[in-house]
């Protein structure tokens, strides 16, 4: 019995890690050989004083790290995660076996500055610690983390500073859970990336004007304001709910009096192969308008600024649900939509949808997500995915395709050509009757919709997630 035991403690990682602070008692994962340490205070808890605060570098003691730390408070209007509370600047780290000088993936949980947590079960890193160690970060939301109000001393993107200060703390702590502090895209030069950043074009927006929280262009954390396209439908609606009145009242209020030449292009009656024409074509406009195009946007603007980027297109409807909060059923009108590549990610193929459901992936999931484990790896330890997946250049827009999981994926051309068409449309809606966009007739649909796995409404991409990367690295180097 005695060796048996032995092997098994040494497959494990070492769940103690000594910091400055003291020694970290963290555990171990039931699905995987990796170690998790939870609830790693990296900041102060900002709280009285500090609440509204810069985060400030957490100087107390450390101890236990096993049980999942309170989220921050929530504020959105669409989910929210409890229990939460204010004292909320944990990160988690989750760490291979034997590690050593190994590469680190950051995850930066995304909910609108609003909600999310690294406590979400979607974010567990345990089946992703193999070769890389993996850290996510929890960061001050809604008001907590973005009200500006300078004149009472209260600067602003407080959850950004958050976030910084977390990357900070994976600098200067990694080594001794075994990680490479330097690995994150050594390949760049500071001045490669600096140019990454939108600069200020004009007055900055006071941030008080602003409904909603997001971060706000203060000249020095945030230079400029990102691309603000659209405006978002402004009920829950289930999808036999978007009648074409919706769908037409929905492009006047987003596009003005350049609706009818988008309703030109997207008819509803495009759509008609689909369940639900109305719903689908709102769905498409919405996607390339808030997603599609704005990361095209910040693909050609890296591009030409010279900074190495790489574009992907998702379209692999996954078999399982990722969210515990799916109801049944919607899978197939879900399709691969936001946020559906992030079991793949992640690694999370099995229990789906976490921590404890029973679906698994097909094989050939399975297989895509190693793929994307295997691109991300190698993004965080040498600053590219490898050759497999060629660099997006501003003329051609190579990128990947994957057009759904077993036809895997496909090097190619990432079509972002609808994007000039909706750039007319913002160029030429403030109030213009007569906008130069032409309408060329409807697009098909992007897919059509079929009752098996591979049914569709939306396709994203995440570049901005590879952007993203890059922009966090900066601060590094
Ligand atoms: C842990 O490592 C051992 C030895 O390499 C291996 O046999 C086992 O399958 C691993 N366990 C899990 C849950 O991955
Ligand atoms: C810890 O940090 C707080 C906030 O920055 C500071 O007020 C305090 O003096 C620090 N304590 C020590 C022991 O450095
Ligand atoms: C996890 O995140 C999803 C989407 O961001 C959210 O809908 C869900 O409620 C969260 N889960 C928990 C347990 O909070
Ligand atoms: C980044 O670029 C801006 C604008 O060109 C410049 O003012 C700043 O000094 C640069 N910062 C670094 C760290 O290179
Ligand atoms: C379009 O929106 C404007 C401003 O909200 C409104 O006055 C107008 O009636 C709308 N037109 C249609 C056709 O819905
Ligand atoms: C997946 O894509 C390949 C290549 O485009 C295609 O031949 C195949 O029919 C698709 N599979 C499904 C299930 O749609
Ligand atoms: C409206 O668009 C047309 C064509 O692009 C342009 O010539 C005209 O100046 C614009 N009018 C206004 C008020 O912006």
């Amino acid at each position: 019995m005695l060796p048996f035991v032995l092997l098994l403690a040494a497959s494990c990682a070492a769940q103690s890690v000594t910091l400055p602070g003291g020694t970290l008692q963290g555990g171990q994962c039931t699905t995987s050989n990796a170690s998790f340490f939870y609830s790693v205070p990296y900041a102060q808890p900002p709280t009285g004083d500090l609440r509204f605060a810069a985060p400030q570098p957490y100087n107390g003691t450390l101890g236990q790290a096993t049980t999942p730390s309170p989220k921050c408070p929530q504020f959105s209007q669409s989910f929210i995660e409890y229990p939460y509370s204010e004292d909320c600047l944990y990160l988690n780290v989750w760490v291979p076996p034997n590690a050593n000088n190994l590469p680190v993936k950051v995850w930066i949980y995304g909910g609108g500055n609003t909600a999310g947590s690294i406590s979400n079960q979607t974010y567990n890193g345990c089946n992703l610690a193999t070769d890389p160690i993996v850290v996510s970060v929890n960061y001050r939301l809604g008001p907590l983390g973005f009200l500006g109000l300078q004149d009472f001393g209260i600067e602003g993107n407080m959850g950004i500073q958050d976030q910084l200060l977390g990357l900070r703390w994976v600098r200067k702590n990694i080594q001794a859970f075994g990680g490479d502090p330097a690995a994150c895209l050594r390949s760049l030069s500071l001045s490669q990336l600096n140019v990454t950043l939108p600069r200020p074009t004009g007055p900055t927006i006071n941030p008080a004007s602003i409904s909603g929280f997001g971060p706000f262009v203060d000249g020095e954390i945030v230079p400029a304001n990102h691309a603000d396209v659209g405006v978002q439908p402004t009920r829950r609606q289930r999808p036999q709910d978007i009648t074409e009145a919706v769908y037409l009242a929905y492009l006047n209020s987003t596009f003005g009096s350049a609706a009818s030449t988008v309703e030109n292009r997207y008819p509803v009656s495009a759509f008609n192969s689909t369940p639900f024409p109305a719903f689908s074509a709102l769905v498409q406009v919405y996607t390339q308008t808030n997603f599609w195009c704005p990361a095209y946007a910040g693909l050609t603007r890296a591009a030409q600024n010279g900074v190495p980027v790489w574009t992907y297109r998702w379209g692999q409807a996954p078999s399982c649900a990722w969210y515990n909060v799916f109801p049944p059923g919607v899978l197939p009108i879900f399709g691969a939509a936001h946020t559906a590549e992030i079991p793949f990610v992640f690694a999370n193929v099995d229990n789906n949808p976490p921590p404890d459901g029973d679906c698994s992936f097909t094989a050939a999931e399975k297989s895509l997500s190693r793929q994307m484990v295997g691109f991300w790896t190698s993004i965080a330890a040498n600053g590219n995915p490898g050759s497999e997946w060629p660099q997006f250049e501003t003329e051609g827009t190579t990128g990947i395709n994957i057009i759904n999981e077993s036809s895997s994926v496909t090097p190619g051309m990432v079509d972002y050509s609808v994007c000039s068409f909706f750039q007319q449309i913002s160029a030429g809606a403030a109030g213009n009757s007569s906008t130069s966009a032409t309408s060329s007739g409807a697009d098909s649909p992007v897919a059509t919709y079929t009752s098996g796995a591979n049914s569709m409404v939306t396709q994203l991409s995440w570049l901005l997630v590879v952007v993203a990367v890059v922009g966090v690295c900066t601060i590094f180097m």
